[in-house]
């Protein structure tokens, strides 16, 4: 890891930094995280990203998408409380879950979600008229919010959803950070260091830039670097999982860098124990993101 301002966390350092369980925990206090994310097209993103959530601690977990998306994270993570948004094409899911429009036609899509202490946008969630939407009203919540996958392409296109008051953190990886600073691929991975502070510089966030070394970067701050994870983490759906993990910890009342870092620390770690440890420590066989989710409280 180049560069003399650049840091690693240690394991002693994510213990100190995670909220601990005592006699005085409620699930209030623990934390309850918001998820905006799926759509009819990926409804797998949604499923993965409230399982990090889940297993990574949450108090609660509200979820807030189309009918679709609702259904399979239903069916996977009972735990979830789900407000289904309205759209026409999908009022007949009525029955299913309270929908998010009230009768007197206010159209805030967040009017019945209920509390939470911080938000996920962006893992499936698409990028159309409906998205943008939704986009639009999580980012104005005053709480913090970690933006993700295709909720970065829609501040990508529209800056100005980042001019906010709470704190934000983006988890892009090199493609996604490519997008939001218009600057080809190429040069992202070859400064990657570089890239990410000029990030956090420019968009007045935390960044986390996702990789084989995962590095977050926040202005006045060191970067944190993490290398816990294993190459069996190259595979779809991982990144979901991550940004619920990052969100449970933001809703229990960690700073952006700390979420940022201790999530990168903990996916990484049960990467490798759901990849079955080895030789080296990295693992030796394949996994599924959803493996990851569930290797949590283990690595926790
Ligand atoms: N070694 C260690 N960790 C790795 C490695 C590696 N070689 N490769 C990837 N990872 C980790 C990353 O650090 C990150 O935590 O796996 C995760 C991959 O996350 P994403 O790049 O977001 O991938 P994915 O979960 O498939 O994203 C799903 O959302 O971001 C969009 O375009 C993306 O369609 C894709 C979808
Ligand atoms: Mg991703």
């Amino acid at each position: 890891l180049p560069g003399p301002d650049v840091e690693a966390l240690t394991g002693d350092d994510v213990v100190r930094l995670l909220p601990q369980a005592g006699v005085e925990s409620d699930k209030y206090r623990r934390g309850v995280v918001g998820i905006a994310a799926g759509s009819d097209r990926y409804t797998g993103a949604a499923v993965l990203s409230v399982g990090g959530a889940v297993r990574a601690g949450a108090g609660m977990v509200r979820f807030v998408s189309s009918a679709e998306p609702v259904r399979y994270v239903r069916a996977r993570w009972p735990e979830a409380v789900t407000t289904v948004l309205r759209d026409g094409a999908e009022s007949s899911d009525a029955s299913q879950a309270s929908q998010a429009q009230g009768s007197d036609g206010s159209d805030d899509p967040l009017r019945e979600v209920g509390r939470v202490q911080a938000w996920v946008l962006g893992p499936g969630l698409g990028t159309d008229a409906r998205a943008h939407a939704l986009a639009r009203a999580v980012l104005a919540e005053d709480v913090p919010v970690l933006v993700d996958a295709d909720g970065l392409s829609l501040v990508a296109g529209d800056r100005a959803l980042l001019r906010r008051t709470a704190p934000t953190l983006l988890t892009p990886h090199a493609g996604e950070l490519s997008r939001l600073l218009g600057v080809p691929r190429a040069e992202i991975e070859a400064g990657r260091l570089e890239h990410v502070r000029r990030a956090a510089a420019e968009l007045g966030a935390t960044v986390l830039l996702k990789g084989s070394t995962t590095v977050i970067a926040e202005n006045g701050h060191p970067v944190r670097a993490n290398t816990t994870g294993t190459p069996w983490l190259a595979t779809g759906g991982t990144g979901d999982v991550l940004s619920g993990i990052a969100g449970a910890l933001l809703a229990g009342g960690l700073s952006c860098y700390d979420a940022a870092a201790c999530a990168a620390y903990l996916h990484g770690l049960a990467g490798r124990d759901a990849a079955g440890g080895g030789p080296d420590g990295r693992g030796r066989a394949p996994i599924a993101a959803l493996d990851v989710a569930l290797a949590l409280p283990a690595a926790i």
